[in-house]
């Protein structure tokens, strides 16, 4: 007889072992999800039946106008917020009705949160704010510091462990927040504007290293206002009203080469986490994801074309590993190294003739 579940934790990893094998079941699954606000005696409808499905190793772009109702959506599929009425399922498991305190542990374990404004605590170091969400797991003190400088290194950083968020750059501390939010391998990260208070470039390169991460096999699904934020991903949505308006794959993700992202500093080369199980992997949904694994062939760059709801992936994503790119510029250099000795060897042998020509000559004038 099959032993039910007792707790959220336990449905969502036996949830996550079918998950991996069959490929079946949505990461997030929301149906006719409303949410109304009570202002005073007046009532504000954010969400008016929203219906969507979100699959392991899509990167979903959420849209609309202000007052939307995309921070709402947000919250409630981050488990910040209970909605008024609807279903939300992780991995099947219904979420929708848990206990404030069921909501915490599942925040904690599968959960990632990015948001516009960082959110570090300002007088820890980068390191302290990572090793949070590994102490608030219970996670054990030599494995917080295994692997909160690892996630440091992950999002190019792990030259900057030990500086305070207010000696860091604001792209820095981005990566500081997305590293604490990927730190207890999040089975979704969810980001909100995550480059609303970053520059142009700096945007770039916080997209790039979610793009990355999403090809590394991490569901994200990413709230954005700006259409060159929002070509990052595979799939956008667009919300009016509180309501779902439109749903399509991005047709051009604007994909960047691997190779340029900060997500490839030579620190993490070595580093190569896997989100999301596959059908082989035997530790469900605990830490061990981030622990490197071997190096694995590069996976092709994403056309764009993926459906909608993109099938579960058997084998996760993995970051492009430099290894062939690297591979030519060493040959050439082994090639200058060996046509070296052979050209001062020519040039000898020439001095040498020349100096046996010329006494040869002198000898007969
Ligand atoms: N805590 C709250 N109490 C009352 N009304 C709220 C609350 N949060 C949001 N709202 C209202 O719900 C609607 C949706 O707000 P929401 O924050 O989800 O919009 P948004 O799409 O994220 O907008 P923006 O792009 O400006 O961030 C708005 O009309 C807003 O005023
Ligand atoms: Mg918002």
């Amino acid at each position: 007889m099959n032993k039910e579940p007792t707790t959220p934790g336990m449905a969502l990893e036996s949830q996550e072992k079918h998950a991996s094998g069959s490929g079946t079941i949505p990461v997030l699954a929301v149906r006719n999800l409303t949410k109304i606000y009570l202002v005073g005696q007046t009532e504000v409808r954010a969400l008016r039946g929203v219906s969507l499905d979100v699959y392991r190793n899509e990167f979903v772009a959420i849209m609309g106008a202000s007052g939307s109702g995309k921070s709402t959506f947000m919250n409630l599929i981050g488990c910040l917020d209970q909605p008024t009425s609807g279903e939300y399922k992780l991995l099947g498991t219904s979420v929708s009705h848990m206990t404030a305190k069921e909501l915490a542990t599942i925040r904690n374990k599968y959960l990632g949160f990015v948001f516009q404004g960082f959110h570090l605590l300002p007088r820890a170091t980068a390191l302290n704010n990572i090793a949070l969400p590994l102490l608030y797991s219970g996670v054990p003190k030599e494995e917080r510091d295994r692997r909160a400088p690892k996630a440091l290194e992950m999002v190019g950083l792990g030259t900057r462990l030990n500086h305070t968020p207010s000696q860091l750059s604001g792209g820095q501390q981005q990566r500081v927040a997305i590293a604490r939010a990927l730190v207890n391998n999040p089975l979704l990260l969810l980001a909100d504007e995550p480059t609303g208070n970053l520059d142009s470039r700096t945007s770039v390169e916080i997209m790039t290293l979610l793009q990355d991460l999403n090809r590394q096999g991490l569901t994200i699904v990413l709230v954005t206002h700006e259409h060159d934020i929002a070509a990052y991903a595979m799939r956008r949505v667009t919300f009016r009203d509180g309501r779902i308006v439109s749903d399509e794959p991005i047709a051009t993700s604007r994909s960047v080469e691997v190779n340029s992202s900060p997500v490839q500093s030579e620190e993490i080369r070595d580093v190569e986490p896997q989100f999301g199980a596959s059908a082989e992997e035997t530790a469900i949904l605990t830490t061990d994801r981030m622990i490197p694994q071997p190096a694995k062939p590069l996976v092709s760059k994403e056309t764009g074309q993926r459906p909608v709801t993109a099938p579960l992936q058997k084998e996760p994503l993995r970051a492009a590993s430099p290894a062939n790119s690297s591979q030519q510029p060493s040959q050439v250099h082994r090639v200058k190294i060996s046509v070296l000795p052979l050209l001062i060897l020519l040039a000898l042998l020439v001095t040498l003739l020349r100096v046996a020509l010329r006494k040869f000559f002198n000898h007969c004038t």
